[in-house]
């Protein structure tokens, strides 16, 4: 239905902060469980709904619940994401970033609405894999209607809504659909994104120039080069849709607060960072932590599965086997920890409490916390800084009172539209 985060915490609103959800389901309404779950001795281990994103007959790094499993495929990568790894690789981010820029600045001329969902995902997209492939996919250049990626990243979404279905029951309903209810333009998106990850996986085997990228290590680690295109599927999917939509509620933010949007130009112009202070810029840090924080790519639970010995929360012991969880919605909701929170607030970033820094778990935590988190601040950083250097949000208003989503695992924005008009 798309409304479960509201749901769960209509039940905490009543129940207080440890809900029986289902007949083995426990939800947590407070930070002070995140680290037991998710960070000490390596956090509990994901629930076997993760299965249902798996790729092609293949684990994925997200969708792999057995640490050892995923250990060998995450060593091969890990690097890519690194600090140091990004500092050297930033070009290829702005120059993804002024070609969106440019989109934008094209598009607003038109005086009609412009989906800057559309462009930001489309930059998402290429960052991933210009950055991560050495290959960009492109998807700044297709200029007439929605990027054709679009079509496979809202099909992956929309996994989602089925994400707590015992595996065998989510196979044969996906199995159903594709046979019964085959999307014309879903079957054309995932055939061209898969045919660019086919070339590009074949071309990381001979061309030299590609020996470094993601699908290179993985294979080079023995990985076959049937997991390596699943892996980097995942990747598109994963990359597109977060980046995509923290970006877009960045801007639609900035359009709606003008005088918010001054306040961080005026510190961007005069700081003129560089790429090294960037991201210690404090206004330009509010602005990307509150986007990250209201605009839930995932909103619900995080599902993880009590140990052997069980667990005890605030007296409360849950058993063995338990699917147990914390759910950024109702942790970045909190008006005890984020005053007033549904309001965009970079502000409230400059002296940050103890629980406000806790509780932020947009890119998860601990160990299965987001392998990308690095490279996916770089580009919101990055996006945010050229768009305000080149003031293309001046001006701009917003066709939407608020963004809606569906509260799936990976969130769906209502129909798949940020609207902003320069008239
Ligand atoms: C602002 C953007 C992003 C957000 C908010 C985000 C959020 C998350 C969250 C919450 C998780 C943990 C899910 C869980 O515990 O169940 C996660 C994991 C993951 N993300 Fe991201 N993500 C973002 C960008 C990206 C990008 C750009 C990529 C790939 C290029 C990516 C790839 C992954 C992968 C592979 C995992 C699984 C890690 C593991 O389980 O070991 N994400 N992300």
């Amino acid at each position: 239905m798309g409304d479960e985060c509201t749901a769960v915490h209509k039940l905490h609103v009543i129940f207080g902060p440890v809900v029986r959800t289902g007949p083995n389901d426990v939800d947590i309404a407070d930070g002070a469980a995140l680290s037991a779950i998710y960070v000490e001795k390596g956090g509990f281990k994901k629930a076997g709904f993760y299965a249902n994103f798996d790729i092609d007959g293949h684990k994925s790094i997200f969708s792999q619940v057995e640490p050892a499993e995923r250990a060998p495929r995450a060593k091969a990568v890990l690097s890519m994401f690194s600090t140091s790894s990004l500092r050297a690789g930033v070009h290829t981010i702005y120059q993804c970033v002024d070609r969106m820029v440019r989109r934008m600045k094209e598009e607003a001329k038109t005086g009609k609405p412009v989906n800057v969902l559309n462009l930001t995902r489309s930059l998402a997209t290429d960052a991933v894999t210009a950055y991560l492939f050495e290959d960009s996919y492109g998807g700044l250049e297709e200029t007439s209607g929605e990027m054709s990626a679009s079509g496979m990243v809202n099909a992956f979404v929309a996994v989602g809504r089925f994400f707590y279905l015992p595996n065998w029951m989510f196979r044969w309903l996906e199995w159903s659909n594709e046979k019964f209810f085959a999307d014309h333009e879903v079957n054309a998106s995932m055939m061209k994104v898969d045919s660019f990850i086919a070339t590009m996986v074949d071309r990381s085997l001979k061309d030299e120039k590609l020996k470094g990228n993601y699908a290179a290590r993985l294979m080079k680690n023995g990985f076959s080069a049937g997991e390596a295109r699943a892996q980097c599927k995942d990747l598109m999917f994963a990359g597109t849709d977060s980046t995509g939509m923290n970006l877009a509620t960045i801007c639609f933010m900035l359009a709606k607060e003008p005088e918010k949007y001054a306040r961080l130009r005026k510190e961007i112009l005069e700081r003129k960072p560089d790429e090294t202070e960037l991201q210690t810029l404090p206004y330009l840090r509010g602005v990307v932590r509150e986007g990250l924080r209201l605009s839930m790519a995932n909103p619900s639970r995080l599902p993880r599965i009590v140990p052997p010995k069980g667990y005890t929360f605030n007296g409360i012991f849950l058993p063995a086997g338990t699917i147990v969880s914390c759910t950024p919605f109702e942790l970045h909701m909190n008006p005890d920890v984020f005053e007033n929170p549904n309001d965009f607030r970079p502000e409230r970033w400059e002296n940050p409490t103890s629980e406000m820094t806790r509780d932020s778990i947009w890119f998860g935590l601990g160990t299965r916390q987001c392998i990308a988190r690095n490279l996916a601040n770089v580009e919101l950083f990055c996006a945010v800084q050229r768009l305000v250097e080149e003031d293309v949000l001046k001006g701009a208003q917003c066709c939407q009172e608020r963004i809606e989503i569906l509260q799936w695992f990976n969130s769906k924005v209502k129909g798949e539209k940020v609207e902003l008009l320069w008239p």
